[in-house]
């Protein structure tokens, strides 16, 4: 298992390459707001007080790419060898109690580098990110309160 940068023809806001034999596992550590999901779902792979904290060939590659896609934040994305590439939801918006609004979709977003496309995305609803328009989870820092919507996804 190795930590590589991303590779060409991956977006760079994918952040860090975590390979196994059959899948990639990508992440963002700007977009992780410790919602561990990912942590619940495969913890022998998403281990925290592991170096590196990502083991991708510690499930298959089917059950790593299941639980990327539960990260509500978008800091995890995945590439499979023999694919397919992760396939987008109907678009949906989960308003979060006190935190980011969760968005996955067929999604363009308009990022301070220029548009990326994406399936799954944190925005920041607090105002006090420090990497607009991604929550950072600095809204539990500052306390913010604001109701929620009815729980939508997975996470
Ligand atoms: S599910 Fe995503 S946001 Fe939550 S801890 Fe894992 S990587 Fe971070
Ligand atoms: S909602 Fe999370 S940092 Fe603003």
């Amino acid at each position: 298992m190795t930590q590589l940068p991303p590779e060409p023809g991956v977006p760079a806001h994918w952040g860090r390459a975590y390979t196994a034999p059959d899948v990639t596992v990508y992440y963002d550590a700007r977009r992780c707001i410790h919602f561990a999901a990912c942590v619940r779902g495969l913890p022998q792979v998403f281990n925290p007080d592991a170096r590196p904290w990502i083991q991708a060939g510690a499930a298959t590659a089917v059950e790593v790419a299941e639980v990327v896609r539960r990260c509500p934040t978008g800091a995890l994305h995945y590439v499979l060898r023999d694919g397919p590439a992760e396939q987008s939801e109907p678009a949906t918006v989960d308003v979060r109690e006190n935190g980011p609004n969760f968005v996955r979709g067929d999604l363009t977003v308009s990022a301070p580098g220029g548009m990326v496309r994406d399936t799954r995305v944190a925005l920041c609803r607090c105002g006090a990110s420090s990497n607009k328009p991604y929550c950072d989870g600095t809204h539990r820092q500052i306390g913010f309160q604001a109701p929620g919507g009815e729980k939508l996804n997975r996470s």
